[in-house]
C-alpha cells in the first residue's frame, strides 16, 4: 500500500464512529480529505450530520460533497471531530498546523467531546519535534520581533513561504515553522510560546486526542 492508501484506510475507519444526526468537526489536510469524501457519500445516501469546518479549504470540499455545514455560534458543542496530524507521540500529543489551520483546529478541538486523529504510520514519533517543524501562527504586525522571541525558545524558525511571498492563513496571519531538536515537554512549550506577544497559537496539542487511527501496510492500528 502506498501512503495515499494508508491515509485513506485510516480516514475511512474514523467515519465509522460518526453517529447519525450529530455535529461533526471537520479537520484539515490530505488525510482528512478521504474522510470528507466518505462523509459526503454517507450524506448523499441519507445519513444526517452537520459539519463544522476547520478551514476555508475544508469548507469548500465539504460544500462540494454536499455535507451540511454550520458554525460554532449555532452549535457550540461538537460530538466528534476527525482531524489529521503532522506528528503523534505515544501519549497522543500532537504537532498540527502543516496545513496552516492550527488556530481553528484548536478552537474546534476545544469544543469537541471526542477527537479522532487520522494518520499514516510515518507520523508516529518517539519525541515530538524531531521529524516536523512546529508551526506557530503569529500576527503580521511586528512579526520580526515576534520571531526573535520565538527563536529564544526553539533556536531557529522559518517564515512559511519566505519573506518575498509569505503564506497568509485563513485568519490573516503568518506562520513560523520552528525547528526544535525535540520537544520532550510539549505542555510547557505550548504555554511558553502562547505567552509571547504576537503569537496567536501554536501547533502543540496536548491531552486533546482521544484516539489515533493509524494506517499501516498491515492494516489499521490504534493508540488510545
Ligand atoms: C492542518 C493540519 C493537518 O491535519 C496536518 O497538517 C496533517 O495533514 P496531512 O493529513 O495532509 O498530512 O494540522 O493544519
Amino acid at each position: 500500500m502506498n501512503t495515499e492508501q494508508l491515509k485513506k484506510i485510516a480516514a475511512e475507519k474514523a467515519t465509522e464512529e460518526v453517529r447519525d444526526g450529530t455535529v461533526v468537526g471537520l479537520g484539515t489536510g490530505s488525510t482528512v480529505y478521504y474522510a470528507l469524501l466518505k462523509l459526503g457519500k454517507m450524506v448523499r445516501d441519507g445519513f444526517s450530520i452537520i459539519g463544522i469546518p476547520t478551514s476555508d479549504g475544508t469548507e469548500k470540499i465539504a460544500i462540494e460533497q454536499g455535507i451540511p455545514l454550520s458554525i460554532l455560534a449555532m452549535h457550540p458543542t461538537i460530538e466528534l471531530t476527525i482531524d489529521g496530524a503532522d506528528e503523534v507521540d505515544a501519549h497522543l500529543n500532537l504537532i498540527k498546523g502543516g496545513g496552516a489551520a492550527l488556530v481553528r483546529e484548536k478552537i474546534i478541538a476545544n469544543a469537541s467531546k471526542r477527537i479522532l486523529i487520522v494518520v499514516d504510520e510515518s507520523k508516529v514519533s518517539r519525541v515530538l519535534g524531531t521529524s516536523f517543524a512546529l508551526p506557530v501562527e503569529i500576527v503580521r504586525f511586528g512579526w520580526e520581533a515576534t520571531q526573535r522571541e520565538v527563536n529564544k525558545i526553539c533556536g531557529k524558525s522559518d517564515l512559511r513561504g519566505g519573506i518575498e511571498n509569505p503564506l497568509v492563513t485563513d485568519n490573516g496571519n503568518y506562520i513560523l515553522d520552528c525547528h526544535f531538536d525535540g520537544i520532550p515537554e510539549p505542555e510547557k512549550i505550548e504555554l511558553q510560546l502562547n505567552n509571547i506577544p504576537g503569537v496567536v497559537e501554536n501547533g502543540i496539542f496536548v491531552n486533546r486526542a482521544d484516539k489515533v487511527i493509524i494506517g499501516t501496510p498491515t492494516g489499521i492500528k490504534y493508540m488510545e
